[in-house]
């Protein structure tokens, strides 16, 4: 079958890497993709966004299923436009997407099918926002209601602070994301994300990870897209992941399902570990980046199969396999990163950095440029290992770390920290 992927990231490169060693992929495309997976797919230069050039080259290349990575697209109805062109597509329709398209709608569900998650509001007016952040707890969390890459959440510890950030918001600060805000309570807890391939009826978990969402050690300075992901999380007992599939992910399953807009594709879960239990942050309908590295790298089997099954609704019919071992990925970015930062500096070294079997460097921003791999966006390099532990992980993907060349780049040095600091 000849399969194409969506997207440009160190998640599509992790896809196309495990789709690589799938016997029933005779050709691996992408598009637009970037320089690491120029090494295991054909690059198409072709926007991920772009439905009629996708469908167009779906038709002259033959494809026979088309991976959507990032969320912009789905969220666009990427998966929609392929269907109805007769290409099978793994993903949620745009009324599925939903779920991570709008915050609010996501909170109303929970608060109407009883899943737990946390006291909100939503709002389009700062009457609204005022009313609700003088009659409630500090600190709040305030949040665009659409996308906004990241970028739209903070935190209000005082009424003035909440109310400036729904300001901000309702008056058009994040133009993509809309002109609405939701504002809810902050949990105290251990963060985790939680994966399941959902084919619209059956859910079929993966598994955790724990990602590093600040860009400084210490969880310090402003948020990124994630410094760096390990898994499994050790929070994530198996009492913890059956409680959270019976409360959480096939009560959401079942919400969509009833409300017409049946969800395929994977369910990225955002939790707090609360003393009350499982409580529900947010849904990406798409695999997390870095998370997606980690998990990739712990897949013991095809990984086609299990995303055709998800398109295809029979989940229940095939069994992930997974290695026993750890994974940890720490995210290499280019100074500057989350602001602005240049772009066109060489990185020497990825080679050395690879030798050992267990480590994978999985490519983001770069382009290859003659025999070159030139930086070309934020995050740039995911170098990922496995290992029996995460702290040997941890180990072996710093010492890969260490041998890449690149004097514009700069990573976390406490990628693992939870995880390693943990007591039995
Ligand atoms: N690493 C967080 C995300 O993919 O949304």
């Amino acid at each position: 079958m000849k399969v194409l992927v969506l997207g440009s990231g160190g998640r599509e490169h992790a896809l196309c890497w495990a789709l690589a060693k799938s016997s029933a992929v005779d050709e691996l495309l992408c598009a637009p993709g970037n320089g690491g997976i120029a090494e295991v797919a054909e690059c198409v230069d072709i926007s991920a966004d772009d439905a009629l050039a996708v469908i167009e080259m779906c038709r002259t290349r033959h494809i026979g299923f088309v991976v959507v990575g990032p969320e912009a697209p789905l969220v666009a109805g990427m998966v929609d436009a392929l269907e109805e062109a007769g290409i099978p597509a793994f993903g949620p329709s745009a009324k599925a997407a939903m779920l991570e398209a709008s915050k609010g709608f996501t909170r109303d569900l929970c608060a109407s099918h009883h899943i737990p998650s946390v006291g909100y509001v939503r709002a389009t007016t700062m009457a609204e926002a005022r009313a609700y952040t003088s009659a409630n707890t500090l600190p709040l969390v305030v949040k665009a209601d659409g996308l906004a890459a990241g970028k739209g959440v903070s935190i209000g510890s005082t009424e003035d602070e909440a109310n400036s950030a729904a300001e901000f918001i309702l008056s058009g600060g994040f133009p993509e994301a809309g002109t609405s805000v939701v504002i809810e309570q902050f949990l105290e807890g251990e963060e985790v994300s939680f994966f399941a391939l959902v084919d619209g009826k059956h859910v079929l978990p993966l598994g955790s990870a724990q990602d590093h969402k600040a860009v400084g050690d210490g969880d310090t300075g402003p948020n990124t897209g994630g410094m760096g992901a390990y898994s499994p999380a050790p929070v994530m007992t198996d009492a913890l992941e059956a409680q959270i599939m019976d409360t959480i992910i096939r009560p959401t399953v079942a919400a969509m399902e009833a409300e017409g807009r049946p969800f395929k594709g994977v369910l990225f879960a955002g939790l707090m570990i609360t003393r009350q239990g499982p409580k529900l942050l947010e849904y990406n309908v798409r695999f997390g980046d870095p998370e997606c590295q980690v998990l990739m790298a712990r897949l013991d089997c095809d990984l086609l199969p299990l995303l055709k099954a998800a398109r295809d609704g029979t989940l229940d019919q095939v069994r992930p396999k997974w290695r026993d071992d750890a994974a940890l990925c720490v995210v290499m970015a280019a100074k500057g990163y989350p602001g602005a930062y240049e772009k066109g500096s060489v990185i020497n070294g990825l080679e050395a950095a690879q030798e050992d079997p267990d480590v994978t460097i999985f490519h983001a921003g770069t382009t290859r440029a003659s025999d070159q791999i030139q930086a070309t966006g934020g995050r740039v390099l995911g170098v990922t290992a496995t290992g029996a532990s995460v702290g040997d992980a941890q180990s072996l993907a710093y010492r890969a770390v260490e041998k890449i060349d690149w004097p514009n780049g700069f990573y976390r040095r406490d990628i693992g920290w939870r995880a390693i600091d943990r007591k039995p």
